[in-house]
């Protein structure tokens, strides 16, 4: 696992540029999307290259980590909303070739994983990391067997979410999310964390044992994977 501290402006520079230089070797390479705060400012950076001609996702498709159920995506709380807002709707990429998993259709989450393995596979996933140490929704405890699959979300992680919504009781109950093999599937894996509040989970990832307890340590067992933090994030290391 290469580990890259710096500033959370160089980080999200530093990981565009692992997608452009995936993208000159690969154009038609498979994206692995997160939400959350931590990626906007790698996407704003992705938008700002693909409009200086720098980078081209015409020819990529993508898969994202996972969305609330029970929100379609026209709702502005939707993950699907949230990536064509921040990311796809600014770039060159083929909508039709941009996935989300469904959270309205949940009668067989695993057909996502089917549907990634027959695209070829993810070259390059991205991950943030929840306070709890959860990759996508896979909250702690989740087998690390685990395909795409409905969770429950955590008190924690509905509390760390609800700043997006009027209030706590809006705040999806459930998520469709990629599991932890789906995650590990992937060729290369980026994971970013930014903030003090990452702290302590960021130590428990890096230097803590694998665990179920914390998800994202199962990322210590992955051949290729980067992870870019900010100061503050790394603070406890
Ligand atoms: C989002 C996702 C989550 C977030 C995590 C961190 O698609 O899968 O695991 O990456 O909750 O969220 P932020 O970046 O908002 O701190």
């Amino acid at each position: 696992m290469k580990v890259i501290i710096d500033s959370a402006e160089n980080i999200a520079a530093m990981a565009a540029q692992q997608y452009v230089n995936l993208l000159k070797r690969k154009p038609n390479a498979i994206l692995g999307g997160a939400t959350g705060s931590t990626p906007l400012g790698l996407y704003a950076e992705l938008v700002r290259l693909n409009k200086a001609g720098e980078i081209s996702f015409k020819d990529a498709s993508s898969f994202n980590l996972d969305e609330y159920v029970g929100l379609d995506g026209s709702h502005d709380q939707s993950y699907r909303y949230f990536m064509d807002h921040n990311l796809f709707d600014h770039i060159d990429i083929d909508k039709s070739r941009t996935r989300v998993p469904s959270g309205i259709d949940t009668s067989d989450p695993a057909a996502y994983d089917k549907e990634i393995a027959a695209a070829g596979g993810v070259d390059l996933q991205l991950l943030g990391i929840g306070n709890n140490g959860h990759i996508g929704f896979n909250e702690p405890g989740t087998p690390f067997g685990s395909l795409t699959h409905i969770v429950e979300l955590t008190e924690s992680t509905r509390e760390a979410n609800k700043r997006f919504f009027a209030s706590i009781d809006e705040v999806p109950t459930h998520a469709v999310t990629m599991g932890v093999k789906t995650v590990m599937q992937a060729r290369s894996i980026i994971l970013m964390a930014i903030g003090p509040a990452k702290a302590p989970i960021m130590k428990a990832m890096l230097q803590g044992p694998v665990t179920e307890n914390v998800p994202a340590s199962v990322l210590q067992l992955h051949p290729d994977v980067t992870v870019y933090m900010d100061y503050e994030a790394a603070k406890l290391l």
